[in-house]
């Protein structure tokens, strides 16, 4: 097993009893969309209020726009991304 730290913040939802990763920070002007509203499966970036997919991570407004999603699995207590 390996493990390694990268430069960058993740945002965990829940939707439907998946797990879905994606980048913490907005596209817009980085807002942390971790603190962002979850409606289903749509999150509202706090800050002005973009709207993403957090399972295919796309743009409500423009879907060719995405931010990064992140596959990952769960073991036991951990929650394991791929980065
Ligand atoms: S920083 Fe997210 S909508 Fe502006």
């Amino acid at each position: 097993m390996s493990s390694y730290f990268v430069d960058t913040t993740l945002a965990l939802f829940k939707v439907n009893g998946e797990i879905c990763c994606l980048d913490n920070t907005c596209l817009h002007r980085g807002g942390p969309l971790g603190d962002g509203f979850l409606e289903g499966n749509i999150v509202t970036c706090p800050w002005h209020g973009w709207q993403y997919d957090v399972r295919r991570g796309e743009l409500l407004i423009d879907p060719s726009v995405k931010i990064a999603t992140y596959p990952l699995r769960v073991e036991g207590n951990e929650i394991k991304v791929a980065v």
